[in-house]
């Protein structure tokens, strides 16, 4: 999760400098960031309980945008970039506010 922050802010100053390959590159990673080990999963599924079928909705969703980003990097279409980063950054927080606050209050005790 972390890593994917850091690809968010990577995009963003990829957006500034019109760096097409660099967005193309951060929202593969995103697109594809790594699933926790097996037994992490079983854990994290196991507290979402109910609710796995909306945390893996979207976690698609995420993950549809990211490649669809990766799409429009390709085609060096600023305007749209910038569109479907906002769309992405929506995604990730619709998510977190679902599932961010519970999660870490089970796992870290925050
Ligand atoms: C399907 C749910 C889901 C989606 C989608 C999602 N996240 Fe998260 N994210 C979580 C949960 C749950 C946590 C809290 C648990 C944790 O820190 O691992 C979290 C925590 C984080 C953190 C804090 C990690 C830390 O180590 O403090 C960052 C940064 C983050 N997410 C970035 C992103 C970005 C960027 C995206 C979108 C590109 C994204 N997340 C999409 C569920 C999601």
């Amino acid at each position: 999760m972390k890593a994917m922050g850091n690809d968010m802010q990577n995009i963003l100053a990829a957006i500034n400098n019109e760096d097409w390959s660099a967005i193309k590159q951060s929202a593969v990673n995103i697109a594809e960031h790594p699933k926790p080990p097996f037994t992490e999963k079983i854990r994290i599924l196991s507290f979402i309980g109910t609710d796995t079928a909306q945390f893996k909705k979207l976690d698609t969703i995420t993950h549809n945008t990211a490649m669809e980003l990766v799409k429009l990097a390709e085609q060096e279409n600023g305007n749209a970039i910038i569109d479907k980063f906002a769309q992405l950054q929506k995604s990730c927080l619709n998510c977190h506010q679902s599932f961010r606050k519970p999660f870490q209050a089970h796992f870290y005790g925050k």
